[in-house]
């Protein structure tokens, strides 16, 4: 109690004498003004007795008499006219002055007496036998991160904000721990398929492989191809491990986008005969990134178009500076994606048409680490993609 007296004077005395500081020195330039103008009021006012008190002498040096004459002028002059009432009026203008300062300057450094109380309030608190703190404690001991729902609280009021802030931090790490737990899962869920339909064909080339011949062609080109498929997923999943855990190197420097577009477009014509590509390219446009994974992501859309388009159809590639921002996009004619497929495109695992996908080969991953890439270049997608029309996807860096 008498602690908090103390305080509550240390406070005054903070407050009261810098306010009183301030208010006085304002005080006294006012004083010192109204001094200025009731000298110069007098002065010319009583003018014409002065100049008596000269002994009618305006040029030229005085003799000691008429300065004697001029003294007891202005002293009468003084003692006499209005100084009297200027005084009073004066003094009354100067005290309420000095009040309104008093409470306005008072009134502004409260913040600051706040944070100064609050900071005496921590320093004085001992982390070690406070008994809220205590609290605390058994409360973040008793908490249990991974059940569901479960959030830190100790019914203390003052503690309100910081639990607060602790229970979203839970949440953000239940949000991240659940998509780690899902990634996961879905990694096992897709590397048991391919490997039940290798299993499957070694079993049948056990039992009857090795008589018939038919048999054991489609079994050596279906373990091929699903072995391809797993091999891919495994880099896929590797990609964004390492990339989770801050083990994929970004290295960056200025490249030509232009040279990097026109690189990629050559390779896929040379690679896929069944569509036919086309670049639009800017000339000269440069970008700051590692190119390598900026041409993986180009490589990423472009397999997608190829994918989701029918044979002989045209894929454009383009580069070009867009509002000043170095741009790449791909763009086919193909199947297309509605609205709702389009806002999860770039989630882990997520296809738009599971079936269609699954027996193109596709995992859901690619667009994933498209996204990783672009992001670590604090780049961003642009989807332009309409049903059975076709499909353009734009990175802007
Ligand atoms: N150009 C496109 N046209 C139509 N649909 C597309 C296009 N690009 C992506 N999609 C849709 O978005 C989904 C996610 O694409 P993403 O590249 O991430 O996975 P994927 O192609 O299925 O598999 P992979 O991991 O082998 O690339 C695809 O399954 C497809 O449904
Ligand atoms: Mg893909």
């Amino acid at each position: 109690m008498s602690d908090k007296t103390g305080r509550t004077r240390d406070k005054r005395i903070r407050t009261g004498s810098i306010a009183l500081r301030i208010a006085l020195g304002s005080a006294f330039f006012l004083l010192l003004a109204f001094f200025v103008i009731d000298v110069a009021v007098i002065l010319i006012e009583a003018w014409p007795e002065l100049k008596a008190g000269f002994g009618g002498r305006t040029n030229g040096l005085p003799g000691p008499e008429a300065v004697q004459n001029w003294f007891t002028a202005c002293r009468d002059v003084f003692l006499t006219r209005r100084f009297d009432l200027l005084l009073k009026v004066e003094g009354v203008v100067i005290l309420v002055k000095l009040v309104m300062d008093l409470l306005r300057v008072r009134n502004q450094l409260k913040p600051l007496d706040e944070i100064a109380q609050a900071a005496m309030d921590l320093s004085n608190i001992d982390v070690a036998t406070d008994e809220r703190f205590a609290r605390l404690e058994n409360a973040i001991d008793e908490l249990s991160p991974a059940e569901e729902g479960a959030v830190l609280s100790t019914g203390d009021a003052e503690l309100e904000g910081l639990e607060g802030a602790v229970n979203k931090m839970i949440g953000r790490m239940r949000d991240a721990y659940k998509q780690q737990a899902r990634f996961v899962s879905d990694a096992s869920h897709e590397l048991r398929t391919p490997i039940a339909v290798i299993k499957g064909y070694a079993d049948m080339l056990d039992r009857w492989g090795k008589e018939d011949e038919a048999i054991l062609e489609e079994s050596i080109a279906a373990i091929k191809t699903e072995s391809d498929n797993m091999q891919h997923l495994v880099e896929q999943l590797l990609f964004l491990a390492r990339g989770d855990s801050g083990r994929t190197p970004v290295e960056k420097a200025d490249f030509s986008l232009t040279d990097m577009m026109k690189e990629v477009c050559s390779e896929s014509s040379m690679i896929d005969e069944t569509h036919t590509y086309r670049l639009d390219a800017e000339e000269g446009v440069t970008a700051y990134g590692d190119v390598s994974l900026l041409k993986q992501t180009a490589r990423i859309l472009i397999e997608n178009a190829k994918k989701y388009s029918p044979e002989n159809t045209e894929i454009v590639l383009a580069v070009k500076q867009k509002d000043g921002r170095p741009c790449f996009s791909v763009e086919d004619s193909g199947i297309g994606m509605d609205s709702e497929a389009q806002a999860h495109i770039f989630e882990r695992f997520y296809r738009a048409d599971d079936s269609r996908a699954r027996s193109s080969g596709g995992t859901g991953l690619g667009l994933a680490i498209a996204k990783w890439i672009v992001d670590r270049h604090g780049g961003r997608f642009e989807v332009l993609s309409r049903k059975d029309i076709g499909t353009r996807i734009s990175v802007i860096l």
